[in-house]
């Protein structure tokens, strides 16, 4: 059995069908061949954009030479409104610099600082979940609640109850339902007279989330002052000197921060954790294998590295669902890809989606099989063929973060509940993150 797929769209459409299709989802709207094609081009009257999905060229890009390949300011006009000049989105020296600052908050020795309240996040969403036993549940929606309370509780020390974390973890969603926009001006950049199709509420959403991040950041920079802040992420960020300049972050850029660790860091969480489980739902041998490795799970930070069945799983869950489906970068130079030249100024994007499941390179592509990653095409694929974090100097700063507390959760919701999944399959498609597009449904019960 095959984990759902997108169905990809005939391989010759118009330009008008295909922004069509695009705006309605960004994965069906690419063909079957881009599975096998180590390089693609998009021409049309406006730009060219070049997918690459061969392990030397992203190697190139991401590792190689970074700084000549900068993140595409296309796609940050779509979150601008939001994420400020947040790490996500600058580039250069102020990207540098940022780096440098909020590094130190995600290595490895704070990690282990940070899992009492990972645990504590995991705790609550198995409490949450109980009161739902016996019935069918939408389970990005609990994913997203678990994910927001982990960056909670590990930012702020606060718990998702709390009124300010409440509100925006709603108006995120109300954010993110806004949004579709992001992808399409990131694989797609179109020309500047093009009609944007920013819905009238995302820009308002997003000044009323920064408003109440704002509150959040001016609150504890008074208890850093005070020397009454508690020893979390946010006061490890903000009383972080750049080695270089000697100066921390001030409050307005520490918002465009915050801002930041909420959506890379909820969004994502929340889809991994959802596919994961519903893999396990859909795959019940696996869910039985988690289960039984979970039973001495304890609040040790150090049980989690023994959770490798949980770890196999979640890692193949990224590999088929990666929450962020594709990267824009530009070239700042012309460039000669697979003896194609590329001017400069154009768009080349990184799909870790068509990458995960390169023909060419993976065994068995679309097929759920945790037991890859012990497999000698599987250890080299995950060397090259694998980004669901990126790679290089711009590598997700959570992954290590993410990956504690994703094999975590899995492992704890799956201790307790038993998942069998209920009405049709999902079907993934692309929205901030790769989402389901009516959402996720598995009946839920009580394992112990
Ligand atoms: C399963 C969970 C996650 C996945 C799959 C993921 C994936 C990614 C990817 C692919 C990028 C690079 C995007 C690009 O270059 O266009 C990225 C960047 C980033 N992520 Fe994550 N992420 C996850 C969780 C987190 C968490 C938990 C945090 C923070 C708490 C976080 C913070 C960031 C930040 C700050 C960046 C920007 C880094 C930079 O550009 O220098 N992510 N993430």
């Amino acid at each position: 059995m095959i984990p759902p797929k997108p169905t990809p769209r005939p391989d010759k459409v118009s330009l008008r069908q295909y922004v069509k299709l695009f705006r309605q989802d960004l994965l069906s709207a690419q063909p079957q061949r881009l599975y096998r094609a180590w390089m693609a081009e998009f021409r049309t009257p406006f730009f060219r954009s070049y997918m690459i999905n061969q392990p030397s060229l992203i190697q190139t890009v991401l590792k190689e030479r970074p700084d000549d390949f900068p993140k595409s300011q296309r796609v940050s006009e779509g979150l601008k409104p939001l994420l400020g000049e947040s790490v996500f989105l600058t580039n250069g020296e102020t990207w540098k610099r940022q780096r440098r600052i909020i590094d130190p908050a995600f290595e490895g020795g704070r990690l282990r600082d940070t899992f009492p309240a990972m645990w504590a996040a995991a705790e609550s969403a198995v409490a949450r979940l109980e009161r739902n036993v016996g019935q069918d549940i939408e389970i990005e929606e609990e994913a997203s609640h678990a994910a927001a309370d982990v960056i909670f509780r590990t930012l702020f020390s606060i718990p998702i109850e709390h009124e300010i974390a409440g509100r925006v973890f709603s108006e995120f969603r109300t954010y993110q339902r806004s949004a579709p926009i992001v992808n399409l001006g990131a694989f797609l950049p179109l020309p500047r007279w093009f009609p944007r199709f920013f819905h009238k509420d995302t820009k308002s959403t997003a000044a009323s989330i920064r408003a109440l991040i704002t509150g959040l950041t001016e609150e504890r920079m008074a208890a850093i002052e005070a020397g009454t802040a508690p020893d979390d992420l946010a006061t490890k960020i903000m009383t972080t000197v750049d080695p270089e300049t000697g100066k921390p972050f001030d409050t307005n850029e520490m918002v465009d921060q915050v801002a930041i660790f909420f959506l890379a860091g909820h969004e994502t969480s929340a889809s991994a954790l959802a596919w994961a489980l519903y893999l396990c739902a859909l795959f019940p041998e696996w869910q039985e294998k988690i289960a039984q490795e979970a039973q001495g799970l304890e609040a040790d930070f150090a049980a989690i590295s023994r959770l490798k069945i949980s770890r196999d799983v979640f890692r193949e869950a990224l590999r088929l669902y990666p929450p962020v489906p594709m990267m824009v970068r530009e070239t700042t130079c012309p460039e000669d890809f697979r003896k194609r030249e590329i001017r400069e100024g154009s768009q080349i994007v990184i799909s870790p989606w068509h990458l995960h499941r390169q023909e060419r390179l993976w065994d068995n592509p679309d097929a759920f099989d945790p037991t890859r990653w012990q497999t000698e095409n599987g250890k080299q694929c995950a060397r090259e063929a694998y980004v669901p974090f990126s790679a290089g100097a711009r590598v997700c700063t959570g992954a290590g973060f993410a990956m504690v507390e994703g094999v975590l959760m899995l492992s704890m919701i799956l201790k307790h509940f038993k998942l069998t999944p209920v009405g049709d399959p999902p079907v993934p498609i692309a929205h901030l993150t790769v989402r389901s597009r009516d959402g996720i449904n598995l009946r839920i019960e009580r394992r112990i």
